[in-house]
């Protein structure tokens, strides 16, 4: 920890100085330094995480089905800071920025005794983080090893509601997986390195011109689905019926498929068009379906977190899976098809676009002579 650098550094004229640096500063204070780092975290759902139409629909469907107070239940992860600085009434603009810089950077470890795990936090003129000896001009560092680890990811991405029902199991299902016995944490796979500066060679060189990537690929990245998520079609024909056969594997996320949120799902959509002008199509899905306590079936993301009480199915793919799902046409020997297969990244029934719902990744197609 070097905390005495603090006061003797004097940048250039409107520039950043130790006097401008509180202990909960917002992110565009750590972009006049860090601009790499700021502007792949903005493009990130963790910035988004408030400002989100979709999360502010399901704020206050919370408030006016569950109370006021239920709101502090989803400001714990959409918005730690506003919980842990008392402003759930969201009057700081850092309470606005969602999972920012100074969370993360105030982490300083993650206790796994209770019920959900649990991160403690301190707010002050230290960030915490994974370089070892590092020396910033406006703030004291220290090294942090729950930076490296999956841990500082699970208070947020590993959750039991009031009922005790876990709603998020990204974590755990991380923990079981071979990713984990190899020491392979979600940072590997949504922080990896990338060129970059860590701060702004004008104002500080750094060992590396590397940086870990802020943007937190995930669900919503094409390139990410693309590489996880692989499908096979093979075709034959079978008396009076086209026999298709979709192999579908999860071949590289460390949790299920689709991880987190109940309401993700996974859609296999196989079509075929017959030339004699007939069309068929059948739907796999790959979900997890929850039910409140009343067995009603649980439809929104904020009744999942509030009431989900048990689950009802799960056909998710679990890491390194592979799921072979066969279906049978009455399309007759001598007619020809066209058959179309897609996958689909379903997202959240309370979005209002196409595009915010839904995203197909995957199309194979096939003429069947
Ligand atoms: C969700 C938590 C999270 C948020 C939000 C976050 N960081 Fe990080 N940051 C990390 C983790 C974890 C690492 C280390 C990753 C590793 O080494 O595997 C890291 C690394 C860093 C580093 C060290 C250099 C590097 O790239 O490894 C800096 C500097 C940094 N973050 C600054 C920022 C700034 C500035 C912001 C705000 C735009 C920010 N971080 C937002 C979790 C976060
Ligand atoms: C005036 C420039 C400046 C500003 C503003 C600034 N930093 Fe830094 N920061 C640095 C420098 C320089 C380093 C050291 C980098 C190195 O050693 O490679 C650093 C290092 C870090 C590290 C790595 C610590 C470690 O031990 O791993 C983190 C995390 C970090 N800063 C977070 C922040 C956050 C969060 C903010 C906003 C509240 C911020 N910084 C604002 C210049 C700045
Ligand atoms: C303070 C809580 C918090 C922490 C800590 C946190 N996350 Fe998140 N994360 C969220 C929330 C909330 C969302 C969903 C935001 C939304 O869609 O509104 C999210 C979404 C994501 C997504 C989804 C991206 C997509 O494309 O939909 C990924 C990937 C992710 N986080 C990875 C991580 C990793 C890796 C870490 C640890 C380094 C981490 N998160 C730490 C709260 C957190
Ligand atoms: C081996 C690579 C790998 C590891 C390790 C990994 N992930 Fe992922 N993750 C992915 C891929 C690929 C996707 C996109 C496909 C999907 O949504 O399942 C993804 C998707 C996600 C999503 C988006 C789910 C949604 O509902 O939109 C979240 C959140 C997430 N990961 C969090 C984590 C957390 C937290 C960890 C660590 C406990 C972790 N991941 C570990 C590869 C990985
Ligand atoms: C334990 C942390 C946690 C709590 C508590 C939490 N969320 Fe979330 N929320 C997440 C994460 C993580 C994701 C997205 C990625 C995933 O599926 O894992 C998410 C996703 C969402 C989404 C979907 C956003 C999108 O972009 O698709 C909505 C809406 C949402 N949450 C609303 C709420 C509401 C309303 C509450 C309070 C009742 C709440 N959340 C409580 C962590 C949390």
């Amino acid at each position: 920890m070097r905390l005495a650098s603090v006061v003797c550094v004097f940048l250039t004229a409107g520039a950043t100085s130790a006097a401008d640096l509180r202990p909960l500063s917002s992110a565009e204070f750590c972009g006049r330094c860090h601009r790499a780092i700021v502007d792949a975290w903005k493009t990130s759902v963790h910035a988004k995480a408030m400002e989100s139409p979709l999360f502010q629909d399901g704020l206050e469907l919370t408030e006016s089905r569950f109370g006021p107070s239920a709101r502090t239940v989803c400001l714990e992860c959409h918005s730690p800071i506003a919980v842990l600085t008392n402003d759930t009434s969201l009057r700081q603009k850092v309470s606005w920025e969602g999972i920012t810089c100074d969370y993360c950077h105030s982490l300083r470890d993650v206790s796994f005794s209770g019920k959900n795990p649990k991160a403690k936090v301190e707010f002050s003129l230290v960030k915490s983080g994974p370089i070892k000896d590092a020396e910033a001009p406006v703030h004291g560092t220290v090294f942090s090893p729950v930076h490296l680890t999956s841990a500082a990811c699970a208070p947020c991405h590993e959750y039991r509601n009031s009922q005790g029902f876990p709603v998020l199991t990204t974590y755990s299902e991380w923990k079981n997986s071979r990713y984990a016995k190899s020491e392979k944490h979600c940072q590997s796979c949504h922080m990896y390195r990338v060129k970059g500066d860590v701060v702004d060679p004008k104002i500080h060189k750094s060992a590396t011109a590397k940086v870990n990537l802020h943007q937190m690929p995930g669900s919503h990245s094409l390139e990410q689905l693309n590489s996880t998520i692989k499908a096979r079609l093979s075709t034959s024909r079978e008396g009076d019926s086209l026999k298709l056969t979709v192999v579908v594997s999860n071949v590289a996320a460390g949790h299920y498929v689709p991880t987190g949120s109940p309401m993700r799902q996974l859609l296999l959509d196989v079509r075929a068009d017959s030339y004699d002008g007939k069309h068929f199509q059948e739907e796999r899905r790959y979900a997890r379906t929850v039910a409140d306590q009343q067995g009603k079936t649980v439809d929104l993301e904020p009744l999942a977190f509030m009431s989900g009480a048990r689950v009802v199915s799960d056909t998710r793919l679990a890491p390194d899976e592979t799921r072979t799902e066969t279906f049978s046409f009455p399309v007759p020997s001598g007619v020809k098809a066209q058959v179309r297969v897609e996958l689909r990244y379903y997202y959240s029934p309370l979005a209002t676009t196409e595009a915010q719902k839904q995203l197909t990744f995957l199309t194979l197609r096939r003429l069947v002579p």
